[in-house]
């Protein structure tokens, strides 16, 4: 029999934090000299520092098969605010010379594009050789900056700098699977049990559109051929599964998505749109065109949020004031 590993990264979540805990520890205790923090340090933290740190760090975790095996951070630098940074990087032995370290880099670019900056920086230790032969091999550049670690100055890292317009945010139909685990993280908890699968998704009216940073999808939206809830009942779409995942959420990513799908979605005579919208999300609604339908408030029977009934004109000049 075949068989098929998963291998994902993700923004982690405040739930993370036990997870977050062990692969530090793993990571302090594996290449010491990699990093500004000691084991000994951060192994004497307790459960509720790390979920503070897991709440305030921007960080993302690598799954092998659901199993946290490696990670990385990106935040800017106390000493360079204007700059994002990739710091606290590490893969699992079993993971290196694989895919695994490239996916986190990109995964981190991605974010530092979101951030509207050219660059990703980090420092490397001289210490480890390894790393850097890494970080020059997926196209980092040292900027000729080097800073000594606070805890022990004998260990001096070196500015390295990648450029990250590749990762620039564009928008494209896509298959449904795509947009399968977005849906499941961000939607539904991440709750493997869930089936995020619809069973219209693959109906030929059914139009699936991601928004990328590089070849990471960063948002979801469906679109589904159902008649508007409102008079006269219009040929339209409804759209599900809008989703913009957690740590480029904010950054307008879901709005320039909708503006570049609607002149699509006018040329295949939609006249209207629709959609159930969590009551946590309807600014970002109203925001971007969209009306609320009076007393339409009710609870999904699939999640148990709170949801309401909005629409918008596909042509903006047809919405009455
Ligand atoms: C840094 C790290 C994330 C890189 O991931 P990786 O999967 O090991 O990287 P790769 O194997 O794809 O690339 C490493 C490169 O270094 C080369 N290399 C291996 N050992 C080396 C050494 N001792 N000296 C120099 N180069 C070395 C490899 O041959 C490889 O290059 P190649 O693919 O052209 O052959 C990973 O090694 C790691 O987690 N290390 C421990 C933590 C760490 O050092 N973090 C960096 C913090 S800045």
């Amino acid at each position: 029999m075949m068989s098929t590993s998963s291998l994902r990264v993700r923004p982690g979540r405040v739930s993370d934090a036990l997870a977050l805990r062990d692969i530090r520890l793993e990571a302090l205790a594996d290449t010491p000299d990699a990093f500004g923090e000691t084991y000994q340090q951060c192994a004497a933290w307790g459960e509720e520092l790390w979920t503070l740190k897991a709440q305030e760090w921007n960080f993302y975790l690598l799954e092998r098969d659901g199993r946290v095996a490696g990670m990385a951070r990106g935040e800017s630098h106390n000493e360079r605010p204007d700059a994002p940074f990739l710091f606290a990087m590490y893969v699992s032995p079993a993971e290196r010379g694989t895919e695994a370290a490239r996916l986190l880099v990109d995964t981190v670019s991605a974010w530092a594009a979101a951030e509207g900056v050219e660059a990703l920086y980090l420092y490397v230790s001289t210490a480890v050789p390894r790393a850097r032969a890494f970080y020059i091999k997926v196209g980092f550049t040292d900027t000729g900056a080097d800073l000594a670690m606070h805890r022990d100055e004998s260990l001096v890292c070196a500015e390295m700098r990648r450029d990250v317009s590749d990762f620039a945010f564009h928008v494209h139909r896509v298959e449904p699977m795509a947009l399968y685990d977005l849906r499941r993280r961000v939607l539904r908890d991440d709750r493997p049990e869930v089936d995020v699968a619809n069973p219209s998704d693959l109906l030929e009216s059914t139009l699936h559109y991601g928004g990328f940073l590089g070849e990471r999808t960063v948002v979801s939206a469906s679109f589904f051929t159902t008649p508007s809830p409102t008079p006269p009942h219009a040929a339209s779409y409804q759209l599900r599964y809008m989703a913009t995942d957690y740590d480029v959420q904010g950054r307008g990513l879901g709005r320039r998505l909708l503006e570049q799908v609607i002149g699509d979605l006018s040329r295949r005579g939609s006249r209207e749109l629709w959609a159930n919208a969590r009551t946590s999300a309807v600014d970002f609604y109203t925001s971007t065109g969209w009306r609320i339908i009076e007393d339409s408030l009710h609870v999904s029977a699939e999640t148990g949020i709170e949801h309401v009934v909005i629409h918008r004109y596909v042509d903006r000049s047809a919405t009455p004031d």
